[in-house]
């Protein structure tokens, strides 16, 4: 059996992609599969976690003993969050979060009958979710980010740790065939204030039992 290393402890999770509606039958997305969260999800409740999983559109199961929540868009995703973060130990931010929304929702598919050939596509930029929560004063969860980076890996990650307030990151190299957006398998670097630890090519499943360990010793290190 797991060791119960989060046994007690309140962790809210997000996972998938979010979504942009543009018009009633369009949208901007990205290709995020969810595994990871949803892996991640799965073994903090092995851990002994209350888990909440925020998860945009996915097309997986909901792990054994884990309240899932859904949403679509990027401030349905943040909502969730800001709700579950003021009762939470530790907030996990695994989404794949859309970074800009069209400016406006047309209410009626958009036609390319009604003008140009060519139309502007005006965006907004979303929240950001994580560093919104880390950015609390009271109520303040330990807070975890992913990387998801091509080139300078541990260096753009370092540096997304500290914009964002973070409390430890965990980079991969999206360029790396063994690992990211919609592989089962993946290989990352553990970045906190304390310095960097690797975490070799696994199976995400087997891989975030060992995120979710060495998470809970970093987070709660006198349990
Ligand atoms: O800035 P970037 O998108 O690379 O940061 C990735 C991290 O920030 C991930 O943990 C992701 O879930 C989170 N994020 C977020 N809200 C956004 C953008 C990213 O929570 N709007």
């Amino acid at each position: 059996a797991p060791t119960q290393s989060l046994k007690g402890k309140k962790v809210t999770i997000t996972a998938g992609p979010t979504r942009e509606a543009l018009d009633p039958v369009r949208y901007l997305s990205n290709h995020s599969s969810g595994k990871m969260g949803f892996a991640i999800a799965a073994a903090a409740a092995r851990a002994g976690a209350d888990v909440t999983l925020i998860a945009g559109p996915v097309r997986l199961d909901t792990p054994a003993g884990v309240q899932r929540v859904d949403v679509v868009s990027t401030n349905d995703m943040l909502k969730a969050a800001e709700q579950a973060a003021d009762d939470c130990d530790l907030f996990i931010a695994a989404a794949a979060v859309v970074d800009f929304r069209p400016a406006v929702i047309a209410t009626q598919k958009i036609k390319k009958e009604d003008g140009n050939d060519s139309d502007a596509l005006t965006l907004v930029k979303n929240p950001d979710i994580v560093a919104t929560i880390a950015a609390r004063v009271e109520r303040r969860p330990f807070v975890v980010g992913f990387a998801a980076e091509t080139e300078k890996v541990v260096e753009h990650a370092a540096q997304k740790l500290a914009r964002k307030n973070l409390d430890m990151i965990i980079a991969n190299d999206v360029s790396n065939p063994e690992g990211g957006f919609n592989s089962d398998r993946n290989e990352v670097m553990v970045i906190d204030h304390s310095g960097q630890q690797p975490l070799p090519a696994a199976l995400k499943t087997e891989l975030a039992a060992e995120l979710v360990a060495l998470i809970a010793a970093r987070a709660f290190p006198h349990n």
